[in-house]
């Protein structure tokens, strides 16, 4: 007869919809009572109203526990309710109402040029005439300090709010600025929740236009929290041309979907090679491989961004290729993907809403955090420096 443990161990191995990890890895396995040799009762929190993701449970969840002799599942789903209708105004979360557009960028891993592209499409949108900033929210590799040309600058505190660097003519805040350098964290799932969340609420943003927010790559907590907190208005996804990076970036677009966050587009990144002789480009990793993707996802590819040392000295030095090469071809093509990524926020400005995939669970509980966070909260919270819960009831009190 299976145990409660046996059903645990098989439903860890159901993904998320659209994520990476397990609804078991998420919390969202609320309760599990054996009835019969062959039958159990689950409770599920989950935090999507989409029919898709309860049905896609349903079906994997029966085929798991049907491999241990489980075949009597009576499965109890709890989720938000869907929004009543879909309008032109911001329905659900916005904890930074200053900030009129979210660009979430994405990547399926990381060192494919997520955070180079970041800056340089930030620039590029600012020289364009938007008001701009860059939240890097990438907890494990925020590399936009060096790139901005602010690495080991102190951050001013205003009250008890961080005042965001400017650097050509955009606000910036980083994770790496509020940490000690070199210091590393091991990041649970309420920790990153609340760190998302105090980078939108506790940083002094002002009024912007478009907030690009460089993400951790993958799929996880961090994505999950901050389309929670904030309405998204689009999604974009870097990705390298080969086919295995792609595979990648089909979960980030994925993501998107499930979390109804409009996808903006795709760059694809070191996408051929300029030589910085001749100027010849040349093909290293495969070139407009992301077209197919793109159609697959009713998307358009921004940019095709060659491999070019400008770029990589640029971000390394803190001299970014668009603003100080405007004449090299890499620069040209960052200034119009972003041209085109303007018009597509211009057309949805005020449409992003995430009333469907808010938190179901009360204050105190985790609806979307790794399991076993409540027993490991205690320790968090000596860890972390601030004072309380954020009052979201997302489990990070
Ligand atoms: N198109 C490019 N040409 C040359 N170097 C690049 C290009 N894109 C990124 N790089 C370099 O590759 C490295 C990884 O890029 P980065 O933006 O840090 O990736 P990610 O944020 O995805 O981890 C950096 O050193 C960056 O300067
Ligand atoms: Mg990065």
């Amino acid at each position: 007869m299976a145990t409660i443990a046996d059903i645990k161990e098989e439903l860890s191995k159901v993904i998320y919809p659209g994520f990476q990890k397990s609804i078991v890895d998420f919390g969202f396995v609320k309760d599990i009572q054996v009835d019969a040799d062959d039958a159990c009762t689950i409770l599920l929190d989950i935090t999507s109203s989409a029919e898709d993701v309860a049905s896609k449970l349903e079906e994997d969840i029966s085929k798991v526990l049907g491999s241990i002799g489980v075949t009597n599942v009576n499965l109890k789903i709890s989720k938000p309710e869907a929004p009543k209708q879909q309008s032109n105004s911001v329905s659900g979360s916005n904890i930074a109402p200053q900030i009129k557009n979210f660009v979430m960028v994405s990547s399926g891993k990381g060192g494919v040029g997520k955070s180079t592209t970041t800056v340089n499409l930030a620039i590029a949108a600012a020289m364009q005439g938007k008001k701009v900033g860059i939240l890097d929210a990438d907890i494990y590799g925020p590399n936009i300090p060096r790139m901005m040309g602010l690495n080991g600058l102190e951050v001013e505190v205003v009250g008890n709010k961080a005042k965001p660097f400017n650097a050509f003519g955009i606000s910036v805040m980083s994770m790496g600025s509020l940490m000690e350098e070199g210091q590393s964290l091991i990041w649970r799932g309420a920790m990153i929740m609340k760190a998302i969340q105090q980078l939108l609420r506790d940083i002094l943003w002002e009024d912007l236009d478009i907030l690009f927010i460089d993400m951790p790559p993958g799929t996880g907590d961090a994505q999950l929290t901050l389309a929670q907190s904030v309405p998204v208005t689009c999604g974009i996804n870097v990705t390298t041309p080969q086919h295995v990076a792609l595979d990648d970036s089909r979960r980030s677009l994925d993501m998107f979907q499930k979390l109804h966050i409009p996808i903006g587009g795709i760059i694809e990144n070191m996408s051929g090679f300029i030589c910085p002789e001749c100027n010849a480009e040349s093909d290293i990793f495969g070139q407009g491989t992301c077209e197919d993707l793109a159609d697959q996802y009713n998307t358009e590819v921004l940019g095709l961004l060659p491999i070019e040392p400008a770029i990589r000295e640029g971000g390394d030095g803190g001299k970014p290729v668009v603003y100080f090469q405007p004449e090299s071809e890499s620069a040209k093509r960052y200034m119009k993907a972003a041209e085109k990524l303007i018009s597509f926020v211009d057309e949805h400005a005020g449409k992003a809403e995430n009333a469907s995939i808010q938190p179901t669970t009360g204050p105190g509980e985790s609806a979307c955090s790794t399991s076993g966070a409540a027993a490991a909260s205690k320790s968090e919270q000596k860890q972390e420096s601030s004072s309380g819960g954020c009052g979201t009831g997302c489990g990070c009190h």
